[in-house]
């Protein structure tokens, strides 16, 4: 369709998550206008639910060397060295800036940063706000610095569908769909000298998630559909430790909250494990005792499998953690969130053992870019969840995401400011996805994909998501943003089944019972693309 308005402005980020937010913000310092489009509320996306910390090196007794050696670990062989290293290297200065811009972390009674450890880390360097309210805080400082410039124009409730591309390929803006204006009829254009993507994850395609109803891989399929390279979207990260609470997920920090989404499941951080809380099984067994050197503090994969072998052997649908033994006062003080949304559901941890299971958490795969930002067309950066930048590998460290966002933020301003042309004009219109689904095939979509796609795969539980997939793919539905949206679900989750198809191998967070070990040939990427008609 025609976009039914246009609008021009320097640089166009698309997401207002801390890669989104952060990238306004340091483009604004190098004069550019910037227009923030997000698809609901400026603090609806992930960032905000983020409980750990942002991990740096920031102890005088830690190195960013230490810092890479960790990340590459959990990363199993699959990180970019080059982009580890300037990840810990610029981190700390990075996390310093946040703190100018008026983000307040938790400090020491002597002033000094209080620092933390989560799974995988050998030394302690997350910082944290508000106990474990990190990424709430992260959030309202950023959206409070976004707020005050009134050189960033704010697009609330714009969900983006295409990219807008010249003549010679350049990114030149993007369509997209604003809420609530009818059907087709909706569909504006925002026309800009680069375009950063910063839309976060899609966790949203399992039946269990940390991830906000928001996180449905929006700027992946974007991607995808305008050919831009996507790579690792088989290495789906879950959080071991997500509250079941045995009913529709209570949101503690959320109350007003209209909506409570069925899937997203309450956060249980790994700090309460760095702090001392451990695993038990029904008989109160620690069972993670003996499986690794670090235990419940071993890589996030690690532990996640340790879970699941539980709930395989057991048939339950949840293991136990107790952080009795920290006492109430210091649960209160450090963990405000957790104690409340586990005691809105009448689980109190000073007194009673947390159900947890793991549930879908991060996307460590993404749109590929380079150490700049750069995705493989000319003009479109990634930034965040969104982006596959290599410090990940096949599974991501715990709170190196906040990190990554606040790291290639910074260095995506600097490229574009550096070399941005002047406006180009669109070759085309792209005609949107091919063909568009019934929203309401969200719930059954996600049931196949835990169930085929999960923390555990094999050819054949994959080649049934996949059949159920196309099946589903059957449903269509008129074009609106809620049907976008789904369509959206369905081309990521569809291009992870086909990838972790391909990856006949067990490596970091994608764990293939038919192929349970890792081998060098697969030490690689898979790059995922879309069939040319958009079929599945
Ligand atoms: C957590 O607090 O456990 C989450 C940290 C992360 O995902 O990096």
């Amino acid at each position: 369709a025609e976009p039914g308005w246009t609008e021009t402005t320097d640089v166009l980020v698309v997401g207002s998550g801390i890669a989104g937010l952060t990238a306004a913000l340091y483009l604004r310092e190098q004069g550019l206008h910037v227009t923030v489009v997000t698809k609901v509320n400026i603090d609806d996306g992930s960032t905000r639910w983020a409980q750990g910390g942002i991990a740096a090196v920031l102890d005088p007794l830690d190195t960013p060397q230490a810092h890479a050696y960790d990340t590459e670990i959990a990363g199993v062989g699959l990180c970019d060295p080059a982009a580890v290293r300037v990840l810990v290297e610029e981190g700390p200065a990075r996390i310093r800036e946040l703190i100018r811009r008026g983000a307040e972390f938790d400090r020491n009674p002597d002033g000094s940063l209080m620092l933390t450890r989560e799974g995988g880390h050998r030394a302690d360097r997350i910082v944290h706000a508000g106990g474990d309210a990190t990424g709430a805080e992260v959030q309202r400082a950023l959206h409070e610095a976004v707020r005050r410039d009134p050189w960033i124009r704010l697009v609330e409730h714009a969900l983006v569908l295409d990219l807008l591309r010249s003549a010679d390929g350049r990114a030149c803006g993007i369509t997209l769909h604003v809420l609530g204006e009818g059907s087709e009829d909706g569909v504006g254009a925002v026309l800009a000298r680069a375009v950063v993507l910063a839309t976060g994850g899609m966790g949203q395609i399992f039946a269990s998630t940390t991830n906000p109803s928001v996180s449905t891989g929006d700027g992946v399929a974007l991607a995808l559909r305008a050919g831009a390279e996507v790579t690792d979207v088989e290495f789906v990260q879950f959080h071991p430790t997500s509250f079941v609470s045995g009913g529709a997920a209570p949101r503690g920090d959320d109350a007003g909250s209209p909506s409570v989404d069925p899937v997203q499941r309450p956060l249980i951080s790994e700090a309460l494990r760095g702090e001392g809380a451990y695993l038990v099984d029904e008989t109160g067994t620690r069972f993670m005792l003996g499986q690794h050197e670090q235990a419940e503090l071993a890589p996030r994969d690690v532990v996640a499998k340790g879970i699941y072998r539980v709930l395989r052997a057991t048939g339950a649908d949840h293991v136990y953690l107790d952080a009795r033994h920290l006492g109430k006062d210091f649960l209160e003080s450090r963990f405000p969130t957790i104690m409340a949304s586990t005691r809105a559901a009448g689980v109190d941890p000073a007194t009673d053992l947390i159900p947890v299971a793991p549930a879908a958490h991060y996307a460590s795969g993404g749109v590929r870019t380079d150490l700049h930002g750069r995705t493989s067309i000319d003009g479109l950066y990634a930034c965040g969840e969104v982006a596959c930048t290599g410090v990940h590998g096949a599974n991501r460290l715990a709170s190196n995401s906040l990190l990554e966002g606040l790291v290639f933020a910074r260095r995506i301003a600097d490229d574009i400011a550096r070399e941005l042309p002047p406006q180009a004009e669109p070759a085309r219109t792209p005609a949107g996805p091919a063909w568009v689904v019934d929203p309401a095939i969200r719930p059954e979509l996600q049931r196949a994909m835990t169930r085929g796609a999960g923390v555990l795969r094999s050819a054949d539980s994959l080649a049934g998501a996949a059949k159920e997939l196309a099946r589903l793919s059957e449903q269509r539905s008129r074009p609106y943003t809620a049907a976008w949206e789904v369509t959206n679900l369905l081309t990521v989750a569809a291009t992870l089944v086909a990838s972790a198809g391909s990856r006949r191998e067990t490596r970091g967070c994608h764990w293939r019972e038919d192929h349970p070990t890792a081998a060098d040939e697969w030490r690689g990427h898979l790059l995922n693309a879309l069939a040319p008609d958009g079929a599945l």
